[in-house]
């Protein structure tokens, strides 16, 4: 596998377990959204069709923006995009307001009476309808700014109801940095208290990750993996991650000893 589909194989089917329940949180059906502010956006480097695309689309923060002031001030909700099949993906409020993303409904390029052109998923060929989510702005953490397709909804969720018992109960702020970061870029692999991903070992359950391994690495193994084990599946962070953040990430890792949940 290429590194990119093996980017997009994660961010569109590992971690998602759970089906959002429409009536439980705020939530925006895409279907029913006014396209009628939409403008043409330029994409330099689709990663999923893999070269240069024009989209149709409306700007994320207009749609968000249907979201009552206080669902958007609550602390620590995540912006959760569902798949029209229930896959979801989240990603933080602040980085889904910060930047530009848009959410695209038609290719530019789509012969006419069509909205899409097909692309190959694996081994299926596929569209992104009926809505993409794409980030004009080059060189955007694929991480932090994720490119779900086939989009039905979009809702406002409390980290601890859409990560479950992986959200620390507990929230310093420096546990809130460490679990954001962790969320970000751990949690679609990793489950902590099992929930989470079943791509890499589970870090809390029976035994937290910092009751076995060399604590002093373990910043060190979170940035570069492949440095310390060759042929490992867990990607490099050294281009994405700094020390600083790494050492958060333990940090957090470090204080869900304090909150085992679950059994295994
Ligand atoms: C693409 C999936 C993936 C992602 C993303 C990922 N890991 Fe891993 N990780 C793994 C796998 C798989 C292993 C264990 C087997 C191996 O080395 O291949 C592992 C091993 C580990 C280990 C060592 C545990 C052990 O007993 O082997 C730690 C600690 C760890 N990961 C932390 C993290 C943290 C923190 C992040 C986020 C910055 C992260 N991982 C992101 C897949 C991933």
């Amino acid at each position: 596998m290429t590194s990119l589909k093996f980017f997009l194989f994660l961010l569109i089917t590992i971690f998602i377990s759970h089906s959002v329940s429409a009536d439980e949180w705020p939530t925006i059906e895409l279907a029913g959204i006014d396209l009628s502010a939409a403008k043409r956006i330029q994409i330099e480097k689709d990663p999923v069709y893999k070269t240069a695309k024009e989209y149709e689309a409306i700007p994320l923060a207009q749609v968000l923006s249907q979201f009552s002031k206080t669902d958007l001030a609550a602390k620590d909700s995540v912006v959760v995009f569902v798949a029209k099949d229930g896959y979801s993906v989240s990603m933080a409020l602040a980085d889904a307001m910060s930047e530009h993303g848009y959410i695209a409904f038609r290719d530019t390029e789509a012969p006419s009476g069509q909205k899409w052109l097909t692309f190959k998923f694996g081994k299926e060929t596929t569209t992104p309808a009926p809505f993409y989510l794409v980030w004009p702005t080059q060189g955007l953490d694929k991480w932090r700014y994720p490119w779900p397709f086939q989009l039905a909804s979009i809702s406002l969720q409390p980290a601890s109801t859409y990560f479950g018992a992986a959200a620390p109960a507990k929230k310093t702020d420096a546990i809130r940095t460490g679990f954001n970061l962790f969320s970000t870029y751990c949690i679609r692999c990793h489950s902590v208290n099992l929930s989470g991903g079943q791509v890499g070992p589970e870090l809390n359950i029976p035994k937290n990750i910092t009751e076995y391994f060399i604590e002093a690495e373990l910043a060190g193994f979170i940035l570069n993996a492949p440095a310390y084990r060759s042929g490992t599946k867990m990607p490099s962070f050294e281009k994405i991650l700094d020390r600083q953040k790494a050492e958060a990430i333990v940090n957090y890792l470090k204080h869900m000893k304090n909150e085992k949940a679950g059994t295994k």
